[in-house]
């Protein structure tokens, strides 16, 4: 069908012979860190040979990784992109070397889609508007201004950028909530707390928080507190991913809705290798399923998270 694309079929491998090259964003978060110990974990299950490289949340040395798996003439290079621009030149030399690339978790805006075979992750988009409903619904009688502060993840990130996106989609037709500050905290615990400090600072009235992530949500925390106000009362707080520290904020009501993007990729990712290594057709865009998780829901949820 129009919606899968069929890569050149290779003579049949063993796994013991794939050999995959994964270049990871780096280790910033709580997600991070699940995200890369599902995909070793998957990639030592299905048996394969796995390569795999952190760029520290830099640009360069992911392109340096992709150079050198390209030169290493791995069965199949997979990334998860820094930020969205700039990677046509790197995935060109893959092409031509005749290295199908597999976008987990992350997007490029590459407009040549022939330069990788699928793009295997969460709707960063619907996310951001799972946020803004829940607060839409919860200001809908409000007659004052609600006046929010946004942590941004890394500045260019597709998550960053569209979180950001799908949050402004839903709030914008309640004229009352007002973002009134939004700057990138990395995506980090050390620079949400920092950015959050600069907020409170510089604003008299915060009424809510919308972190792009629960670490830069649980930086914020630590400096509400140290502020002497009281997170998720005082400033009510929104966030994304659920991994447990985030999980077990919001079940002690600190943090009050949280939208859950899925890191483990890992086993989905080995099957799309696979595939490809067999020339399989494989869908040209494989989404994650997720939900959301209010206080009560988390308090629920929390003994059974797996990261
Ligand atoms: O790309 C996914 C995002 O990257 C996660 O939401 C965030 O925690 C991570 O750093």
């Amino acid at each position: 069908s129009a919606a899968t694309k069929a890569p050149a079929a290779n003579a049949t491998k063993e796994a013991k012979d794939i050999t995959l090259g994964f270049s990871q964003v780096g280790a910033e978060s709580g997600w991070r860190s699940a995200n890369t110990k599902s995909i070793q974990d998957s990639a030592k299950e299905a048996g394969y040979t796995l390569k795999f490289s952190d760029a520290q949340q830099k640009q360069e040395n992911q392109i340096k990784a992709l150079r050198s798996f390209i030169q290493q003439k791995v069965d199949v290079i997979s990334f998860s992109p820094v930020v969205e621009s700039g990677w046509d030149t790197v995935l060109k030399e893959a092409k031509a070397a005749g290295i199908p690339v597999v976008l987990t978790d992350r997007a490029v805006d590459s407009k040549d889609t022939s330069l990788y075979v699928t793009f295997l992750g969460s709707d960063f988009v619907e996310e951001g508007r799972k946020a803004g409903k829940w607060l839409t619904e919860q200001y809908k009688d409000a007659s004052e201004d609600v006046n929010i502060v946004e942590l941004q993840g890394t500045t260019g990130s597709a998550p960053a950028n569209d979180r950001m996106a799908g949050f402004a989609e839903t709030i914008k037709d309640n004229p009352h909530l007002k973002v009134i500050a939004s700057q990138t905290g990395d995506f980090t615990r050390a620079k949400g707390k920092e950015v959050m400090q600069a907020f409170l600072k510089a604003n008299k009235k915060i009424d809510v928080l919308y972190a792009h992530n629960d670490d830069m949500a649980l930086g914020a925390i630590q400096a509400i507190e140290a502020a002497g106000l009281k997170p998720g009362q005082d400033i009510k707080i929104i966030s994304v991913d659920a991994v447990k520290d985030g999980m077990q904020a919001a079940s002690e009501g600190k943090i009050n809705f949280i939208v859950e993007c899925n890191p483990l990729l890992g086993p989905q990712l080995m099957q799309v290798v696979k595939d490809v290594v067999d020339g399989k057709p494989v869908e040209a865009r494989i989404v994650t399923e997720e939900s959301t998780f209010t206080s009560d829901q988390a308090k629920e949820a929390l003994p059974s998270r797996q990261y």
